[in-house]
C-alpha cells in the first residue's frame, strides 16, 4: 500500500509507515495541543522531503499569521512556495461561503498530493450559518432535498451540510489532514460530533498538566486500511516543531 508520510520519525512508525494515500484524517484537540503546526510539519516536509506538492487551506491563522508561525520554527515557507511545491491559502469565513468552488479552482490548479484544512471547525460554523442563505453552495433548499421531507431541526441541517462538504473533498482522493477543535472536557473525537465517523481516519492531540510538568501525547483512534499502533504516543513541541518522544525502557 502507498502511503504519505509525516516525515516525523516515531509517527510514521506508529502509523505503519505513514497515511494509506487518499485517507481524509480529522486530527482532534484542544487550543494549543500543535495541530497548525503538525499541519504544517506535514505539507513541509511533504514538499522538502518527498517533493510532494502541498496545499495548505487555513481559515484562522492568515498568510502573514503563517510565515510567522512558520518561521518561529526556522521553517521557511516562501521558499517552497517559490519552487512550488507549496501554496497557501487563507479562506476569510467571514466573506461568504464559496469554499468548494475555490478549493476546486485551486486543487485542480495546483494539483497537490497532500493536503491541510485548518481548522475544519472555524469552517463548518461558518458554512452554518452563512449555509442557511439563499446565495450559498450549501442553502437549505438544496440540503434539505436531499433528506427526506420530515421537519428536520438546525443541528441535522448542519451535519447535512459537513457531511456533504466532507463527501466533496473526499472526491479528490488526496491525502487530506483536517484539523478540528476538542474541548479539554468533551467525550467526543471532533467539535460537531459527526467528522469522526466520515473521516478515514482520526488522530487526538493531548496536553494535560501534572504538578509543575505538562505533557503532550498523540492517539491514533482509527486509520482505515491499516493497522496502527494504538499506544499513546508521548511528544513535544520543540523550537525544531513537533518531535515524538523515545518510548521509555
Ligand atoms: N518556536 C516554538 N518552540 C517551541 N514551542 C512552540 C514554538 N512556537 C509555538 N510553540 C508551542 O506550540 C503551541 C501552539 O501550537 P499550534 O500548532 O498553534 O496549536 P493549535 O493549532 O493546536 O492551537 C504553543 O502554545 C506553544 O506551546
Ligand atoms: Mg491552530
Amino acid at each position: 500500500m502507498e502511503r504519505t508520510k509525516f516525515g516525523i520519525q516515531g509517527l510514521d512508525k506508529a502509523l505503519m509507515g505513514g497515511i494509506p494515500n487518499g485517507n481524509l484524517v480529522l486530527l482532534s484537540g484542544g487550543a494549543g495541543t500543535g495541530k497548525s503546526t503538525l499541519c504544517m510539519q506535514f505539507l513541509i516536509n511533504g514538499a522538502s522531503l518527498f517533493g510532494e506538492k502541498a496545499l495548505y487551506i487555513s481559515t484562522e491563522q492568515n498568510l502573514d499569521e503563517l510565515h510567522k508561525h512558520a518561521s518561529a520554527f526556522g521553517w521557511d515557507l516562501k521558499k517552497l512556495e517559490e519552487k512550488n511545491l507549496l501554496r497557501i491559502i487563507f479562506f476569510d469565513i467571514t466573506h461568504g461561503a464559496n469554499f468548494l468552488k475555490e478549493v476546486d479552482a485551486v486543487i485542480k490548479e495546483f494539483q497537490p498530493k497532500r493536503v491541510a484544512i485548518d481548522s475544519m471547525t472555524t469552517l463548518t460554523d461558518a458554512l452554518i450559518i452563512g449555509g442557511m442563505g439563499e446565495k450559498s453552495e450549501f442553502s437549505l433548499v438544496q440540503v434539505v432535498e436531499t433528506v427526506s421531507p420530515i421537519p428536520r431541526t438546525e443541528q441535522i441541517i448542519a451535519k447535512s451540510i459537513l457531511y456533504k462538504l466532507i463527501s466533496e473533498l473526499k472526491k479528490y482522493k488526496l491525502t487530506t489532514i483536517l484539523t478540528s477543535e476538542l474541548y479539554e472536557e468533551s467525550k467526543r473525537l471532533s467539535a460537531d460530533g459527526i467528522t469522526e465517523f466520515i473521516a478515514d481516519g482520526v488522530m487526538l492531540m493531548h496536553y494535560i498538566e501534572i504538578g509543575v510538568g505538562d505533557y503532550r501525547s498523540l492517539e491514533v483512534r482509527k486509520m482505515r486500511y491499516s493497522d496502527y499502533d494504538k499506544d499513546i504516543i508521548p511528544y513535544d513541541i520543540t523550537p525544531k516543531g513537533i518531535v515524538i518522544m523515545e518510548e521509555p525502557k
